[in-house]
């Protein structure tokens, strides 16, 4: 099954405790931080992260839509997140970035928008643990899923394959059941979903139907 990580973006912000709670079914709890420079967007930072870490078990998983990056690597650390993903674009440092993550204790993620193209990760390869496919723009959630980046995901898939490392294939954006059997069928390992989760009552439901719509990982 794949990995579900359910976004806080699309949580009721007045009660962020409580909502990540309804979640704690999810291993992972997707983090979104916004700059409103590298997307049009501010959301929240390492403060409402650090308060947050205590009452949780989940892998707290920081998708950083910031730029410049590298300055707020360690901040990010030292607020308690367990992976660091940041993006391929606007990052002309990017294996440098993910030697100072691992240097943190983190796992390095990299996240890449739907204009670039997947080579755009072929010398990183060896050192990424977790890649995330951006199936929206970033900077909000409750964007429509873009069907042009399904040929990524299985592109990205077929390189992974290639490296014989275990990498996280993640997909951001869009992603409810009617999405998730398409990620998944093109090689998805893990699915990122705010909306979809949020936006209903019964989020243990909700967590388990993209579950049972997702194909199964190939191993
Ligand atoms: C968008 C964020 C996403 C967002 C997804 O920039 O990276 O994680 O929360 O939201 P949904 O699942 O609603 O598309
Ligand atoms: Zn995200």
């Amino acid at each position: 099954m794949p990995i579900i990580a359910p976004s806080l973006l699309a949580a009721d912000f007045s009660n962020l405790r409580h909502e990540m709670s309804t979640v704690a079914d999810a291993p992972w709890l997707h983090l979104d931080v916004m700059d409103g420079h590298f997307v049009p967007n501010i959301s929240f930072g390492m403060p409402v992260i650090k308060a947050l870490r205590p009452h949780s078990q989940a892998k707290f998983d920081a998708h950083l839509m910031i730029e410049p990056v590298d300055p707020f690597l360690e901040a990010m650390a030292q607020a308690g997140v367990d992976h660091i993903t940041v993006h391929v674009e606007g990052n002309p440092h990017l294996h440098r970035t993910l030697q100072t993550i691992h240097a943190l204790g983190c796992k390095a993620g990299v996240a890449i928008c739907p204009a670039t193209p997947p080579e755009a990760l072929s010398e990183v390869m060896d050192m990424v643990d977790i890649i995330l496919v951006m199936s929206v723009n970033p900077g909000f959630g409750g964007q429509k899923f873009l069907h042009s980046q399904v040929a990524k995901i299985r592109t990205l898939a077929g390189m992974i394959r290639q490296t014989g490392r275990e990498i996280v294939l993640a997909v951001d954006g869009g992603i409810d059941i009617h999405t998730a059997p398409l990620v998944t069928e093109a090689g998805a390992t893990m699915l990122v979903a705010g909306s979809s989760i949020f936006g209903q009552e019964d989020r243990k439901g909700a967590i388990a139907a993209l579950q049972a719509a997702s194909r199964p990982v190939r191993g």
